[in-house]
């Protein structure tokens, strides 16, 4: 291990066999974390060739069970978010697909810090079940198209410790590094595509498109190499994603968007990543797939699938239909504009915190979360407002925390007299 520690520092390629003894030995605990951290540091200073990336990849998808849905033929299909605000894109896009023809089955991840986890929310839903067996999810995906769990144990189990490693030793954001991260756990779940959705802004890891874009093409050159079909979309993270941050309240905006009750830069980010997805899996163009997308909206038969995907899975429907039966929260705080001019910006990883701090979110792993906790956004980027308008509700059962969540909330927001210019919710997308 030292010598291979020595060799990355000094700038050179790595073999295939240097990097499986590394994957190998970490993960059965033969390599102590100073001998990883010390590889993690200089690949995050000197990088990796592609060659080595793909190898990392590969090895770490291995390291573990790998999920198989050969099954499902062309016809399986996954998505992953590299993780934002108010992002409750999978709960819509899912059933939309499923409603023609894909098959997703996915295993999806609990919040942290600000970003939510597509857990959480669905464990808002009475009954759901988030956990079950590998022979009971594929029969759910054979059955209803959809089934979404937690990911299991065992799954790229080096990623979670090179994860965790990462996290306490500044070496979270290399590109060769969380390619081999979010790649080696979607190519051990099985989906033959997989679209990606790459957060760009305030709220997301890459603050700028073309940093998103070296990322973007990194996991899809990976993905290819690997056989998979792959495509990823660059999106908008400036702000919150939709209306809605914290758990039931972002169920409740999900339902209402399959309702046809709600469109904008939610229905936008949504429609592009189903249609992307579409697009794969039915070998279909781009525009074909984007009619049958709004068809299923408008239809209903996404708004049909999500019925029949959360009852599949134990969630008591009457919430579904009634989203109002969700969990509420006692306090329903507003927080007024103290002046008149545009919202010209909104740090969205900061609204992120606010949620967090009303009880929505964890700071550590092992912190429970309040699922009626969360935030309602009046306004957004671009919006003018007059001093006393409401610009969010704050959603808490904790009363004591309104005061800081008032204070977050207004830093997180900047005025100006001018409207600030649109910028678009997908800015491009990788194939
Ligand atoms: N998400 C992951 O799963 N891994 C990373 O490294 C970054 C985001």
């Amino acid at each position: 291990m030292y010598d291979i520690i020595r060799k990355k520092r000094n700038g050179e390629e790595l073999t295939d066999k240097e990097i499986a003894f590394f994957v190998n030995g970490y993960t059965h605990d033969e390599i102590p974390d100073a001998q990883a951290a010390a590889l993690c540091m200089a690949i995050c200073l000197n990088g990796m060739t592609s060659k080595e990336t793909v190898t990392l990849t590969n090895q770490m998808a291995c390291s573990g069970d790998r999920v198989d849905l050969s099954k499902f033929g062309q016809l399986s299909v996954d998505k992953h978010s590299t993780g934002g605000v108010g992002d409750k894109t999978s709960l819509i896009v899912a059933p939309i697909v499923a409603s023609l023809g894909g098959k997703v089955a996915k295993m999806s991840g609990r919040g942290l810090g600000y970003t939510g986890g597509t857990i959480d929310k669905l464990e808002s839903i009475p009954g759901f079940r988030t956990s079950l067996s590998t022979d009971a999810f594929i029969a759910q995906v054979e059955k209803v198209g959809i089934a979404i769990i937690g990911q299991t144990g065992n799954l790229a189990p080096a990623d979670k410790k090179l994860y965790a490693l990462r996290d306490v030793t500044a070496t979270a954001d290399s590109i060769p590094l969380i390619t081999s991260s979010i790649m080696s756990k979607k190519l051990a779940a099985g989906a033959h595509s997989i679209v990606l959705d790459v957060k760009v802004g305030s709220g997301a890891f890459m603050k700028t498109p073309e940093e998103a874009r070296i990322l973007a093409e990194s996991m899809v050159s990976i993905g290819k190499s690997c056989g998979r079909k792959m495509a990823a979309l660059l999106t908008n993270m400036d702000a919150p994603l939709g209306r809605t941050v914290g758990n039931a309240l972002e169920i409740q905006e999900a339902v209402d968007l399959l309702k046809n009750r709600r469109k904008g830069d939610l229905w936008e980010v949504c429609v592009a990543l189903a249609s992307e997805m579409t697009m794969l899996f039915r070998e279909i163009t781009e525009e074909q797939a984007r009619v049958l997308v709004l068809d299923a909206l408008h239809s209903g038969k996404a708004y049909a699938k999500i019925r029949e995907w959360i009852a599949a899975q134990g969630g008591d429907l009457s919430f579904i239909d009634r989203p109002a039966l969700l969990p509420q929260a006692s306090v329903i705080f507003p927080v007024l504009s103290p002046k008149n001019g545009y919202i010209f910006r909104m740090d969205a990883e900061q609204i992120g915190s606010v949620a967090s701090v009303l009880g929505a979110g964890r700071v550590k792993k092992e912190d429970r979360i309040d699922h009626a906790a969360g935030i309602v956004l009046s306004k957004k980027t671009g919006d003018f407002v007059q001093q006393g308008d409401v610009l969010c509700h704050l959603h808490t059962n904790d009363s004591s925390k309104l005061e800081e969540a008032e204070k977050r909330f207004l830093d997180a927001l900047v005025f100006g007299k001018a409207e600030p210019p649109p910028l678009p919710m997908v800015y491009s997308t990788v194939r």
